[in-house]
């Protein structure tokens, strides 16, 4: 097995199975993976790269590959509908990578007109031979994230994993959604749960799982190597030490944002959640600062995220627009989640 790859684990008995922070596009920067992983997120992965646009050199394609030493693994996910582009890319990423993530997921018309992402689980004899190509050509690691198939004809994402262990994918991800149903419907945690028996690679479930309940609902069904967290994470970093702690992986007192503060027991639910969010959108802001620095489109989309559903969140958001500078910006996002704490 290579290193950062657990073998397969049995039937899931209560014990901790790694956290996945899923790959987000215009979500997942460097600092809010760092962050996520101060949360409780055990692996991260950066959001999906035009493996074309990559070996063409394209400066902010390079950007979104940044890691930082902290960032262990460090996986890189590349998409794109041309072999020889997707190889090159994966060679060119070989260095810094500890483990490339290959994407067999996305529903974007811009990514399946290319027949990329989703699409070519409607073509999987091509999807089978690129990563075959790929692993041919890099030492690093690859692992596979995909649906359970495009919709239009019968689910394949069994076979696809037979084929991708045998061609030596070491690690693969299912989201329980076709690529028809785009994010609607309900995840099919049973269809996952089929891949998982069906081969002896390590395979992760993704597909709502939002809170300790569903974590532990997701693993007793599939019995999955890892879960991945997608939108249940987007404002709420915090949501995988609630997992850990709910399903009794960690202590409460371990928490960061409980170690930092006063009082947390005597704190009213709301207050809980502002305090969580605080420590968050503070070490967000930290560890931007400390990285890429803060970059006004990020720092805006994750503001509006970690205000959703506070009490007085357009109050918020109302604030940080009468500021000029992002560093204000930042400021008045933590004065209004302080507040809220006080006067819960
Ligand atoms: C805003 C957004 C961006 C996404 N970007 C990517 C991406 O770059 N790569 C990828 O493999 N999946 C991407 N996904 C899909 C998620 O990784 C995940 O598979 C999906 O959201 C289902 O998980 P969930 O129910 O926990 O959200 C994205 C999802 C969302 C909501």
């Amino acid at each position: 097995m290579p290193e950062h790859v657990r073998p397969k684990p049995g039937e899931w008995d209560g014990e901790a199975r790694p956290l996945y922070l899923a790959p987000m596009s215009g979500v997942t920067d460097l600092p809010y993976r760092l962050l996520a992983k101060e949360c409780g997120a055990d692996v991260t992965i950066t959001e999906f790269t035009n493996s074309t646009a990559l070996t063409r050199e394209a400066a902010a394609s390079w950007r979104r590959m940044e890691t930082h030493g902290s960032e262990v693994p460090f996986i890189p996910q590349i998409f794109g509908g041309d072999v020889g582009d997707m190889a090159t890319a994966a060679e060119m990423l070989a260095g810094s990578a500890d483990i490339i993530d290959l994407n067999f997921g996305c529903p974007a018309p811009k990514v399946t007109n290319i027949c990329a992402g989703a699409a070519l689980m409607g073509e999987p004899d091509r999807l089978v031979e690129m990563v075959h190509t790929i692993v041919k050509r890099v030492d690093t690691p690859i692992t596979a994230k995909m649906r359970l198939g495009t919709g239009g004809q019968a689910n394949n994402a069994l076979s696809i994993c037979q084929r991708l262990e045998d061609v030596g994918a070491v690690r693969l991800c299912i989201h329980g959604r076709t690529l028809r149903q785009r994010y609607t419907g309900v995840a099919d945690w049973s269809s996952i749960a089929e891949a998982v028996k069906a081969v002896d690679v390590p395979v992760v479930a993704n597909g709502d799982v939002i809170d300790a309940a569903s974590a532990g609902a997701c693993l007793s069904q599939t019995h999955a190597a890892g879960l991945m967290v997608g939108r249940g994470a987007i404002g709420r970093p915090g949501v995988f030490g609630d997992i850990k702690v709910g399903l009794g992986w960690m202590e409460q007192e371990e928490l960061p944002w409980v170690k930092a503060t006063e009082d947390w027991h005597h704190l009213e639910e709301t207050a809980q959640a502002f305090a969580q969010r605080r420590w968050c959108w503070d070490r967000y802001i930290g560890l931007s600062e400390a990285t890429i620095g803060i970059q006004s489109r990020w720092m805006q989309r994750h503001a509006i995220a970690f205000t959703k559903g506070l009490p007085n969140a357009k109050k918020a958001r109302l604030a940080m627009h009468d500021e000029d500078t992002d560093k204000g910006m930042a400021n008045a996002i933590s004065a209004f989640l302080a507040e809220g704490i006080a006067s819960e």
